[in-house]
């Protein structure tokens, strides 16, 4: 019975998904078409928190116009064969975040095939900024209640084999689970500049996740919490999502006090610790 259904269900599924495809597609050529957004200053972070429906397809739109092409190719190749997962729009957040702050630390919580940790490696260099770029990750096919992913793949020499196509320095990649005492040993022998956090994305997972990375990252220091934006004015075109239940949820508990948010890229909303 439950095969017939599923039969009978999946036509229906896959015409769904077309058609998300074809709205998605729609919406991202008519932004494409469309004269640069005007009013909104890419460098004043402040805007994204005004307005962050705005600022995400001003972000979007700079990742097609003015963003170097080097950032242009990398984005390419990780969505050739689904390489990785992540928005044009992200790219542009990562160029500015990195240019202004310039880390010297970067932490990845969630590494897939390398995409972010990799980006944040090619953007040190063309901004000749040393910074020394970690991920932590089981590297298998172990997901969470949101994500599923493919056993056929060798996560961590895909990583590296990644990094050599763009000929950057090895990183320090943690093979475990962020919870489990051999990362929570690599997330507090430092004060980290800037943190990802995007791993499981189940609640309990990212609050504790949050509440080692609050007391390791430096004072002044950024965390970057991805897929955070479901209790924000934010309002995605088809092409994105606005995050899931965990990362929002926990987000909207962030002691304001300590932390305060300076930007916000579609789902993935920025903190900085008070410097003092
Ligand atoms: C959405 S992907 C992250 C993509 C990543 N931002 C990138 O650019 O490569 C989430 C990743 O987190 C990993 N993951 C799942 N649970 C984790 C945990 N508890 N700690 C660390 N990583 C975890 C998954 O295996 C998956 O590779």
């Amino acid at each position: 019975m439950k095969m017939v259904m599923q039969k009978l269900l999946d036509p229906a599924r896959r015409a769904k998904g077309r058609l998300h495809q074809w709205r998605a597609d729609r919406a991202r050529a008519k932004l494409l078409r469309q004269d640069m957004i005007e009013g909104v200053d890419p460098e004043e972070l402040d805007a994204s928190l005004r307005d962050p429906t705005r600022y995400y397809y001003r972000a979007f739109q700079d990742y097609h116009r003015t963003l170097p092409e080097a950032l242009r190719a990398h984005r390419d190749y990780f969505s050739l064969n689904r390489r990785g997962f992540g928005e044009d729009a992200f790219h542009t957040m990562w160029w500015r975040l990195i240019r202004r702050y310039q880390p010297k630390t970067f932490l990845e919580i969630g590494v897939y095939r390398g995409q972010t940790i990799s980006l944040v490696a090619l953007i040190a260099r063309l901004e000749r900024i040393t910074c020394d770029v970690t991920g932590i990750s089981p590297f298998t096919s172990a997901g969470d209640s949101v994500s599923d992913y493919s056993e056929d793949i060798d996560y961590h020499d895909d990583t590296l084999r990644n990094f050599q196509h763009f000929d950057l320095g090895e990183p320090r990649l943690v093979r475990a689970l962020s919870t489990e005492p051999e990362a929570l040993d690599v997330i507090r022998e430092r004060s980290w500049d800037c943190i990802y956090i995007d791993g499981n994305h189940d609640y309990e997972v990212v609050q504790s996740d949050w509440s080692v990375c609050a007391k390791a990252v430096a004072p002044g220091g950024l965390i970057v919490l991805d897929d955070a934006g479901l209790n924000t004015d934010y309002q995605p075109p088809p092409f994105a999502t606005k995050g899931h239940p965990g990362p929002s949820q926990l987000a909207s508990e962030i002691d304001r006090t300590q932390f305060g948010e300076i930007l916000q890229v579609g789902h993935n909303r920025v903190f900085q610790k008070s410097a003092s």
